[in-house]
């Protein structure tokens, strides 16, 4: 039952920042002999179970995967369907994020994007922005390499105008150059369907996250789901490179 799952999470330690690589819609709608796009299509009733699921909970940022780079080369009729659905969801949901009090944000390469994507994308982001509960990212025509050499670009272009000193350059100055600068990492990634790949997804972010993979195809995904994986994480020792002593250290006995 969901209610048990959830009564066993401790509020007190939620990741601040979940990601999520939504994967195995194909393979769920090859299963029932139906087109990868009514995979997709029931996708989207996990998004907005998840996305609600993070909300009551009182996460703070929610990073979906929702369409890499290396997506642009799937079959022509997948991406033109892919991209509809996306942003038709997207418009179609900006009332719910609203009364929900959700901010939506997109990390990615926006260039990348058919104009009318990039036109409603814009509204919906202005629609949102004053929102001050549960940061929702969407990925899209996102990947980390693309990401971490158009921060590379940026950085050069200020050292050429004199804004940066090479010399000052550290992990804060690429952590401001990267699309995610306003966002913390990410504490828990989950990954659907099996695979246990991160595919070019926030590389640098995810340094010291906790990685979640299941089984159960992104469409199946549901809220108790999003439960298990959280009260896997509570039950994990963070140690950032420490040993267990330095982070848990033994209660000294009186
Ligand atoms: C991966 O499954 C999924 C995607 C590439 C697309 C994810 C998009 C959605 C769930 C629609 C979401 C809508 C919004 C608003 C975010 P796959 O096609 O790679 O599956 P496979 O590995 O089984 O082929």
């Amino acid at each position: 039952m969901p209610e048990d799952l959830l009564e066993k999470i401790d509020k007190s330690r939620l990741p601040s920042h979940i990601a999520i690589i939504m994967d195995g819609n194909g393979r769920w709608a090859k299963e029932k002999g139906q087109d990868r796009l009514y995979g997709h299509f029931h996708g989207v009733e996990s998004v907005r179970n998840i996305v609600e699921g993070c909300a009551e909970l009182g996460v703070g940022y929610l990073t979906l995967y929702a369409f890499s780079t290396e997506n642009w080369d799937r079959p022509k009729n997948e991406v033109d369907g892919l991209m509809e659905l996306l942003v038709d969801t997207i418009r179609k949901e900006v009332s719910m994020l609203n009364k929900n009090n959700i901010r939506l944000h997109v990390i990615g390469d926006k260039e990348m994007l058919p104009d009318y994507a990039r036109n409603e994308l814009q509204e919906a982001l202005e629609m949102t922005s004053q929102n001050t509960g549960l940061n929702l990212v969407m990925a899209l025509s996102y990947s980390s390499r693309w990401e971490l050499v158009n921060a590379v670009k940026l950085i050069a272009l200020d050292v050429k105008e004199g804004k940066i000193d090479p010399e000052n350059i550290d992990q804060n100055t690429l952590q401001a150059y990267l699309t995610t600068s306003q966002f913390p990492d990410p504490e828990l990634m989950i990954r659907t369907s099996g695979e246990y790949r991160i595919s070019n997804f926030l590389l640098y972010q995810l340094a010291y996250a906790e990685l979640y993979f299941t089984n159960t195809r992104w469409p199946d995904f549901r809220k108790e789901n999003l439960y298990e994986a959280i009260i896997d994480f509570q039950n994990r020792e963070r140690r950032f490179g420490k040993t267990s002593e330095q982070v848990s250290p033994t209660p000294v006995m009186a």
